[in-house]
């Protein structure tokens, strides 16, 4: 039985009152609240542990970098990852695109290609690639959306032609909470050869994922939004571009031998994990992982899923809401608004709550462009949150909307 008082009590950030009002946290999309395990383990690895990783003899040196590669194995274990040396650990979700990118650009992306995105990507994921096509006479094509926001995956295959290299696709909508199908893409890219990029940012935090299983070439997620800490992410890469996808940053810790006429750079993780790492932040993301599977990730999932379901009810009740990206399944997030009003102002007036919403295009402007909005209020759920919260937020909405008409 799920105990979420049991859960909350792990989070001392939540225990406090924001503008005299107890904190409701619906911010979980832009970054998650981080168990006591998780910032304990980082406070003790400095405490105990600290030292730089895999060029040491010494005794802190050997424990710092087992317990680096340790936190590897986990994370690796976690997600289905066959060998942890596919796993890299990068600063989050933007880095490790960004070295996809630039390493695809080195010789496996050629002048005039074609990328293929959605109209739901982050930000994050749009301008690596664009940065690409403006410099190499190269084409972004968009997969459009259809009346209920969902993606026409429908016209995707449509879209393909012989100049295509990669699809790059968000997992989940940061901003609507939308699922993509990720099996039914995968099918098309395996079809064409095509090179697939999945941004589970926002996936990663709220259901199973199993890498293996999803087979794709590259999948990268935040730490920060799954209960870890900031500045640690991943980048998951099959074993066939482990071997060949170019570097496009190196330094110490990525090489095997180097002279001023040649380097020969080591093999596995290491060839792309140049300088210093951010190791209590890879000890620190293992925790969180820790964490989730001592809950279940499945539970989590469902937990959220009743959130959204119970919000989303809710929020209909109210006249003057409309919802984007309304569905029944969903992945912890909520977009809607007031209608006349603008996000930030209802933002700032439940602030006065409590609760902590985010407001504005949420790093999706394409998206906002194709809903015809400048931005939305969020509402975004972690396994800490409740449908007690949830009642007193809709209560508090009201009043909001009471006051700005
Ligand atoms: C779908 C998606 N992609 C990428 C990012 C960027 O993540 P980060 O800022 O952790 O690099 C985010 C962050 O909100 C996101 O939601």
């Amino acid at each position: 039985m799920l105990n979420i008082n049991e859960i909350r009590n792990q989070f001392p950030i939540l225990n406090q009152k924001i503008n005299g009002n107890q904190l409701i946290y619906f911010d979980n999309g832009a970054t998650s609240q981080k168990p006591i395990r998780v910032i304990d383990t980082i406070s003790n690895y400095y405490k105990t542990s600290n030292s730089n990783i895999h060029r040491g003899v010494h005794t802190l040196s050997r424990t710092a970098t087992e317990q680096f590669e340790n936190a590897r194995t986990t994370i690796a274990n976690y997600f289905n990852i066959e060998n942890p040396q596919q796993l890299i650990f990068t600063s989050g979700t933007t880095d490790s695109i960004n070295i996809i990118a630039q390493g695809l650009a080195n010789g496996v992306l050629n002048n005039g290609d074609e990328i293929i995105l959605s109209s739901y990507e982050h930000h994050s994921n749009i301008l690596p690639w664009q940065l690409w096509a403006e410099r190499n006479n190269g084409t972004l094509k968009i997969i459009p959306l259809l009346e209920n926001q969902q993606l026409d995956l429908d016209k995707l295959e449509s879209l393909i032609t012989n100049k295509t290299k990669v699809i790059a696709i968000a997992h989940v909508s940061n901003t609507l909470g939308l699922i993509t199908d990720i099996e039914k893409i995968s099918t098309l890219a395996k079809k064409y050869n095509l090179v697939l990029v999945v941004d589970g940012a926002q996936s990663a935090p709220h259901m199973a994922i199993d890498l293996q299983k999803l087979d794709v070439d590259f999948f990268v997620a935040s730490a920060h939004k799954i209960y870890g800490p900031t500045g640690i992410g991943m980048l998951c890469m099959s074993e066939k571009w482990l071997q060949n996808l170019p570097i496009s940053k190196t330094g110490g810790g990525t090489i095997k031998t180097v002279s001023f006429d040649k380097t020969e750079y080591a093999e596995g993780a290491l060839r792309f994990e140049p300088g210093t790492p951010n190791i209590s932040g890879a000890i620190g993301f293992a925790e969180a992982i820790n964490f989730i599977n001592e809950i279940k990730i499945d539970t989590i999932y469902n937990h959220e899923l009743d959130l959204v379901q119970y919000a989303q009810k809710k929020l209909e009740e109210i006249p003057e809401v409309e919802i984007y990206g309304r569905a029944e399944i969903k992945a912890g997030v909520i977009s809607f608004n007031v209608k006349n009003q603008h996000p930030f102002d209802v933002g700032t007036l439940l602030d006065k709550y409590g609760i902590a919403v985010r407001t504005g295009h949420h790093c999706t402007q394409p998206l906002m462009h194709c809903l015809g909005i400048q931005g939305t209020i969020r509402i975004s759920f972690a396994i800490y949150n409740t449908r007690t919260e949830i009642d007193f937020f809709i209560e508090k909405l009201k009043k909001v909307i009471q006051m700005l008409s």
